[in-house]
């Protein structure tokens, strides 16, 4: 017999729960089944970039539902079509053609099938501490989750991030691409170097691999800009986004520019591209735009720093901020802080053993962000 579905007795365990039931969001702020109030500095693993239950995404999403919920890629869509045009309109140049799908991880997985088709080679060159998701083909550019998975894909290296002398190494002429986050997110928030991303351009052209660049976490405003690769400039050959693309409905994309050599029959997926979650992604996008979000990301994430600085505490190593993707690292184990911060009313996220990670809605007030910089100071 079920037990009670609030602690979903019936479910497969494969995640670390914290205990809470959780049934309603709005903004910054996230409500238990007993009616207690949080501010979510996860939002939902960096999804609620535009708040939680968006107005405008909820109207989008109650409107093409009358309309029309799915279509496969074999016919032209609407919906599909403006949303392509908007992705690419905010994209950096010469990322042109886009791939939809429903995650993060399916996103890496057409990346990488389509370096292959692209370059008739299979070797990969990723980062340690990298995470690029959980199916089989992302898991092998993924650093950590993998021991017990093996034989993963052959050929995949490993590579430090910032050290130019080993990429050059393991870049050859079997690598079909490279593939980097901007700022490793599930890693402890660890920005690349400028220096690192543009060897790494140039590597990939000069030895005919494709620079891919994972911005399902970086994406959609999160670093103080639309995408991170435009701190640097930086053109990828193809750019894998999900996350905060549709404002809480499953959706990813990769973007690729001319390099990308894709055939029908290359790929493909059922849902991928469903109007729904393409209606919700567009409006999604336009708030966005609207309320500027990159910029109150850098703003809000350069007033954190400040004030955090201010009073920060010894058991601080350092904290890595870039917009609102905020890393702080400590002197001990993040876990009973996380749960001292739950206490207090503010859910984060851990990264690695000794970072706790925030990734706030972008639309967070300045007052609940004084309310978590007081909880970190409590609990820290
Ligand atoms: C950089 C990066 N790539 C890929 C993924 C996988 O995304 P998903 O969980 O939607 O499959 C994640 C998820 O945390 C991520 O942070």
């Amino acid at each position: 017999m079920s037990s009670n579905p609030l602690e979903e007795g019936d479910a497969l365990e494969v995640y670390p729960r914290r205990g809470i039931s959780i049934v309603r969001g709005k903004g910054a702020r996230l409500w238990s089944a007993e009616g207690r109030e949080y501010i979510d500095c996860a939002s939902g693993v960096g999804v609620a970039n535009i708040g939680h239950s968006n107005l405008s995404v909820a109207e989008a999403v109650a409107n093409q539902a009358k309309i029309l919920l799915s279509c496969p890629g074999i016919f032209h869509n609407d919906r599909r079509g403006e949303l392509m045009q908007k992705l690419v309109g905010i994209a950096p140049g010469g990322l042109k053609r886009v791939f939809l799908c429903n995650s993060g991880t399916e996103s890496v997985e057409a990346a990488i099938k389509l370096a292959r088709a692209s370059t008739g080679r299979s070797g990969l060159v990723t980062a340690m501490r990298g995470f690029h998701g959980r199916t089989l083909g992302a898991l092998s550019a993924t650093f950590k989750y993998r021991d017990a998975f093996e034989p993963l894909l052959s050929g995949n290296k490993f590579v430090p991030l910032n050290n130019i002398e080993k990429l050059e190494a393991a870049v050859d002429d079997t690598t079909s691409a490279v593939i980097l986050e901007v700022i490793q997110g599930e890693g402890g928030v660890r920005p690349a170097e400028r220096g690192y991303l543009s060897a790494a351009r140039r590597l990939c052209t000069e030895r005919g691999a494709l620079l891919v660049i994972d911005e399902v976490q970086t994406g959609f405003c999160r670093t103080g800009r639309f995408f991170a690769c435009e701190h640097f400039g930086l053109r990828p050959d193809m750019m894998c986004l999900a996350k905060g693309i549709a404002g809480g409905v499953p959706m990813g994309a990769v973007l690729c520019a001319d390099t990308v050599d894709a055939g029908i029959g290359v790929h493909g997926s059922t849902f991928g591209g469903n109007p729904l979650a393409c209606a919700a992604a567009s409006a999604a996008i336009d708030f966005m735009c609207r309320e500027k979000l990159a910029n109150r990301a850098e703003q809000l994430g350069g007033y954190f720093s400040q004030q955090f600085q201010k009073k920060q505490s010894n058991s601080v190593r350092e904290v890595r901020q870039i917009g609102l993707m905020i890393g702080i690292e400590l002197k001990q184990k993040a876990t009973p802080l996380l749960q001292a911060l739950l206490d207090d009313g503010i859910i984060a996220l851990p990264a690695g053993p000794t970072v706790i990670r925030l990734l706030p809605p972008l639309t967070i007030e300045d007052q609940e962000i004084d309310r978590v910089i007081s909880a970190l100071q409590r609990v820290l």
